[in-house]
């Protein structure tokens, strides 16, 4: 088939079932050569649910004893605090002192295999050697080495052969891509320290680019106002001006991605606020389809937050504005814990930094006049 739809989307062929064989073929040879004169019993781990079927054509070519285990891994739906990707089956054999060999069907940010890669050692294995059918250069960002890649890919998104868009499109035999010819939506980080005008900003931009806003700032109040168990839970660490847990908001944001319609993209606002929280949002986005367009940061010196949260305080009557010593400790957790997002986004050349001192009319202009270019 040249072209198949799933859901919203259209996919054309990419990949035909031929070049994947082939593929096979040679890491299978790679492997069965490595393991030439070893007498102990490797465990072939299968990621479920994307690899089974590139784990099963690749172990019928294997030609030495070995056995296979299965686990599976969700990169956001239960994240663990830290944001990391969490185990959610698991392992079905033991693996200390053994040689592991991890089969995925794609690796693109990483995330996922450094994890498991971790867990593994911690697990003991005595040897762990990553294998993937798919390999995206442009999106891996961790020193980890491959050990064995079938094929090279560009960034796009691809479903087939195990690998699916919102759960369907595995049983494919061939590869597909999106069709480019569908727009893809944009994807604007705001990002700052409290009270540099995120939101104030956020009021333009949404209007100019037709984008949704999400502040997971305005979410929390807005659970808080309705007095849920989310909301208790949360208040009592915002009045204290520290952050809630990266699951509660990596929940919320996932809500808003699946139920928003008719919009050309959004603009986070206060999202991601850690780097587990920047890594679930590349694997959420990674997995929809969609990449992050820019970061878009607005700096202002400390002193500065103090006066226009002070200003504001009077305004708006929020319980987090009320003390200095609050919004001073908002300050300390905005250099502790976001600030590192900056390096991990120049990573990627996709932090753009603006002026954050001048009118409010000023600083508009400014990101007006970088937004455009995207
Ligand atoms: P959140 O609501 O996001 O607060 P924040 O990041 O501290 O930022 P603010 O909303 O205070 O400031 P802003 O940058 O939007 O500035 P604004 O436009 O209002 O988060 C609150 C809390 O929720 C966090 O502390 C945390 O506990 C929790 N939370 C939220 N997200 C989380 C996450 N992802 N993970 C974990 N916890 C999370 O402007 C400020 C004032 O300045 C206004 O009065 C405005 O009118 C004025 N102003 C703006 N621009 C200018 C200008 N150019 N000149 C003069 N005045 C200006
Ligand atoms: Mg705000």
């Amino acid at each position: 088939m040249e072209k198949i739809r799933l859901f919203d989307k259209t996919f054309k062929l990419f990949i035909p079932n031929a070049e994947i064989e082939k593929a096979i073929d040679e890491v299978a040879a790679k492997i069965n050569k490595d393991n030439e004169g070893c007498t102990d019993i490797p465990v072939i781990l299968c990621v479920l649910n994307g690899s089974m079927m590139f784990t099963s054509a690749l172990m019928k070519r294997l030609d030495f004893t070995c056995e296979l285990a299965s686990i599976k891994l969700s990169s956001y739906e239960g994240t663990t605090t830290t944001g990391k990707v969490q185990e959610l089956m698991g392992f079905t054999s033991n693996v200390s002192g053994r040689r592991v060999i991890v089969v995925e069907d794609i690796v693109d940010t990483g995330n996922t295999i450094v994890t498991l890669a971790e867990k593994l050692k911690e697990h003991n294995a005595r040897e762990v050697k990553i294998c993937t059918l798919l390999f995206k250069p442009e999106a891996y960002s961790k020193d980890l080495k491959l050990d064995y890649v079938g094929l090279s890919i560009p960034n796009a998104f691809i479903v087939g052969y195990g690998l699916d868009y919102n759960e369907v499109g595995r049983n494919f035999e061939d590869i597909y891509v999106l069709d480019k010819e569908e727009r893809p939506l944009k994807f604007y980080v705001l990002f700052g320290p409290p009270g540099a005008g995120k939101g104030t900003q956020a009021a333009a931009m949404v209007d100019r680019y037709k984008l949704h806003h999400v502040s997971t700032g305005d979410l929390l109040r807005k659970e808080i106002a309705a007095g849920t168990e989310l909301g208790r839970q949360a208040k009592a660490l915002i009045e204290d001006g520290r952050l809630v847990p990266d699951d509660v908001v990596v929940r919320m944001i996932g809500q808003e991605f699946k139920t928003v319609k008719g919009v050309d993209g959004f603009l986070l606002d206060g999202f991601p606020r850690t780097i587990g929280q920047a890594e679930v949002l590349d694997d959420m986005l990674n997995k929809i389809g969609a990449s992050l367009t820019a970061v878009v940061s607005i700096m202002i010196p400390d002193e500065m937050v103090i006066e226009r949260i002070s200003h504001r305080a009077a305004i708006e009557g929020r319980a987090d504005d009320a003390d200095v010593e609050i919004i001073r400790h908002r300050i300390e957790t905005y250099h502790a814990q976001t600030e590192p997002e900056i390096a991990y986004y120049q990573k990627s050349g996709k932090y753009h930094e603006v002026d954050g001192v001048g009118t409010i009319e000023e600083v508009r202009d400014r990101i007006f006049a970088l937004v455009d270019r995207f």
